[in-house]
């Protein structure tokens, strides 16, 4: 499956969705990206119809509850988005013969590893966040079929939306010290790279759960001095612990997430998220 015509959801407005919007199209897909107000996706019967007119291929589902502190006073609603959507989405998919690819994250886990997770390793989720994306991909998981596709990512930065290393880069600019926890660590990943990986995946047609990130690991201090550095700020960041910036949800300590099951089927690596931050980055300060 190279081509056709893929529905993005969240692909209006979201970081990743916009990414992989940008990426798909580059490979000659053709996109379809309705806002909210255009198709309800958690219409079934709307959903079916739409597909079936627009002849979709592939499903790419980018929407999510991602506030994590947020989830903790709002479950309900984390649950409707990251739960029930891809409940709905799932069915609509299995029935009508389209690919489904959904997106989780590494705060499925609890952090207590202090080796890369693999995809065989027991999600134990520590926030409200997190056990809705684990619903999530349970409530798929139990019924899988071959279109199904589950990727785990983490860290996530790029164009089209603010996120970290952006909110890192334009505090920066006003001249403010900055402190960074420097006790979590995790996978930073590009949303560009991680939609070309996502895609090397579809164009596999493999099917189950799968890690995508970029390579390395990092904790939110080295990224957000990474950022600085790579945009040429000679700020100094104070690093601080999870406990002088408390957060309303635990994130897990370590959270790195071990991608060799996709380099196995892909038979690519994915590249060091450094090089990938350096290219963003530069992008944006053009
Ligand atoms: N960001 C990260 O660091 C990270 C890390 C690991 C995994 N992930 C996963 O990656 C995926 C994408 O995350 P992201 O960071 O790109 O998310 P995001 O930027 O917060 O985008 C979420 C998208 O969902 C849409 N949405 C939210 N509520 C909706 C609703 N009720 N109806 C329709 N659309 C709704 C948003 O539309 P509006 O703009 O209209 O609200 C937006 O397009 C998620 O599954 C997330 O769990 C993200």
């Amino acid at each position: 499956m190279n081509t056709g015509t893929a529905l993005i959801a969240g692909g209006r407005t979201g970081l990743l969705g916009q990414a992989l919007v940008h990426v798909m199209q580059q490979a000659g897909w053709t996109i379809l990206a309705p806002g909210r107000d255009e198709l309800d996706l958690f219409d079934l019967r709307q959903m079916e119809n739409y597909i079936r007119i627009n002849n979709v291929k592939l499903l790419a589902n980018a929407v999510a509850f991602t506030g994590v502190d947020q989830a903790e006073d709002e479950q309900q609603e984390a649950y409707r988005l990251n739960r029930d959507l891809p409940a709905i989405l799932g069915k609509v998919c299995r029935e009508n013969n389209v690919r489904l690819l959904h997106y989780s994250t590494d705060y499925v886990f609890d952090g207590k590893k202090q080796t890369p997770y693999t995809t065989e390793d027991e999600p134990r989720p520590l926030s409200v966040y997190g056990n809705s994306k684990l619903a999530g991909e349970v409530v798929l998981m139990k019924k899988p079929w071959d279109g199904l596709l589950v990727i785990r990512s983490a860290w996530l930065f790029g164009p089209f939306k603010t996120n970290f290393v952006h909110k890192m880069i334009s505090m920066a600019k006003t001249g403010k010290v900055l402190s960074v926890i420097h006790d979590q660590v995790g996978s930073p990943t590009c949303t560009l790279d991680l939609a070309r990986y996502s895609m090397e995946l579809v164009n596999k047609e493999t099917s189950g759960l799968y890690h995508v990130v970029n390579k390395g690991q990092a904790s939110w201090c080295e990224l957000a001095s990474e950022s600085l550095i790579c945009a040429g700020f000679s700020t100094g960041i104070t690093p601080i612990t999870s406990r002088d910036f408390p957060q309303k949800a635990r994130r897990p300590a370590y959270s790195v997430l071990d991608a060799a099951k996709f380099t196995m089927v892909s038979g690519s690596q994915a590249r060091p998220w450094v090089q990938a931050l350096h290219d963003y980055v530069f992008k944006l300060q053009e």
